[in-house]
């Protein structure tokens, strides 16, 4: 029976048995199956993959390719050649900016983003639309960070080639009615992106039932290696896409005149990719698999989120940002401002006592500047963190505000 995340799994706690970690919406910790797995490719499987004719390599390529494989089962794709290894969500997204956005989006053309959207999947599309003529709109929020769905149909218009929104925040912690915008954009035959970066740690994937063109996520977010992330392209874009990088391994011929690409996933990957990492992906992915139950998983996350919301509405000078009342029943992480205190002050307040949250904008300026926030403090939560950890987090600010 799964039984969900077990803190042992992870060695960083027992490396630091005082650490308070508050950060995994930056970055996970790691099961010791993940670190092995990476070692267990650099001690005994160490080559390259889709070149060498020896066993060694070979048997490389095969592990490799058997990660594809994972993947895609993991997020139910349709088929290994829809999945495209890059370095994470941020090099996925621009990856699609420019093997879709530059051929497909043309003058004239409106591409449709959230006002909740990291700079990751945001940046992209604003430069793609000054380079294409194209237009961006954005689906407002409310000052709870709430998105405003009422004028969607005016937003999501027959010249909306494609929506990219994130299915999960990083900033605010409740969800997203992502399913009713992913129903306008293919009602208007929109290309559909979901940034699943916040998302894929939490709550199954499942790319054919969410009705997607690209999913894309980072590895070390759900107990993977950096350096490492993937990007969904659906078979119906296939045909679509233009590479983004040339070079080896995405070629099929050259001449001193031009070049011929292969097919898709080599078409996005070019160079020698990141073996080890793929592999290390592998193992968070199986460990997902064989221990994460997902709706244990999410009332438990659910739970350490309530005791943290109702911990710190009791707290006069702590603000929640977003509805504390949804964060509670459907979040994972929770931002707060501290009156007369910035973020960093915070943060650097609660290190001290071996406690880790981030502070800052969180790579989403106009989601801050909407909310007429200079920055925020961020704790974000994983499986293996337990109630201790939030009344450490919740014994720290009481200190820091009285
Ligand atoms: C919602 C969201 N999208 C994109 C990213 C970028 O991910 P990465 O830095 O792994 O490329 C992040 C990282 O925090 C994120 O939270």
């Amino acid at each position: 029976m799964k039984k969900g995340f077990k803190r042992s799994d992870f060695p960083i706690f027992s490396t630091h048995p005082q650490l308070v970690y508050l950060d995994s919406g930056a970055t996970a910790q790691k099961p010791q199956s993940v670190i092995d797995a990476e070692i267990k490719y650099y001690k005994e499987l160490c080559a390259p993959v889709h070149r060498g004719i020896y066993a060694l390599a070979e048997r490389a390529t095969e592990q490799f390719e058997q990660v594809r494989a994972q993947v895609a089962e993991f997020i139910n794709a349709e088929s290994v050649d829809e999945i495209v290894f890059v370095r994470g969500t941020t090099e996925a997204i621009n990856t699609i900016s420019y093997a879709f956005g530059l051929s497909q989006i043309q003058a004239g053309d409106e591409i449709v983003v959230t006002m909740l959207e990291h700079h990751a999947n945001c940046v992209p599309w604003i430069e793609c639309a000054r380079k294409n003529g194209a237009t961006l709109n954005w689906i407002p929020i409310d000052d709870q960070g709430a998105l405003i769905l009422d004028d969607l149909e005016k937003i999501i218009t027959n010249k909306t080639k494609l929506v990219a929104l994130t299915i999960a925040s990083n900033v605010i912690g409740s969800t997203i009615p992502f399913e009713r915008i992913i129903a306008r954009a293919k009602e208007v035959g929109a290309y559909v992106l979901l940034d699943g970066a916040q998302y894929i740690a939490h709550q199954k994937v499942d790319v054919r039932a969410l009705g997607c063109d690209f999913f894309v996520f980072s590895g070390h977010k759900m107990l993977g290696p950096t350096g490492i992330g993937v990007l969904y392209a659906n078979k119906r874009t296939h045909s679509l896409l233009q590479p983004f990088q040339t070079g080896g391994s995405m070629i099929s011929s050259v001449t001193t005149s031009g070049a011929t690409w292969r097919e898709m996933p080599a078409l996005l990957e070019a160079g020698t990719p990141a073996i080890a990492q793929v592999i290390g992906l592998g193992a968070a992915v199986e460990y997902y698999k064989n221990e994460v139950d997902y709706a244990g998983l999410a009332e438990y996350e659910h739970a350490l989120c309530k005791q943290l919301v109702e911990g710190l509405l009791l707290l006069k000078k702590v603000h929640i940002v977003g509805d504390p009342n949804r964060i509670m029943q459907t979040g994972h992480l929770v931002s707060f401002t501290v009156d007369d205190m910035h973020p960093h002050d915070i943060s650097a307040y609660l290190a001290e006592k071996n406690i880790c949250i981030r502070a800052g904008r969180h790579c989403a300026q106009p989601l801050h500047d909407r909310l007429g926030l200079d920055a925020t403090a961020r704790a974000s939560l994983c499986g293996y963190n337990t109630s201790e950890d939030i009344e450490a987090l919740l014994a720290g600010l009481r200190e820091l505000v009285s």
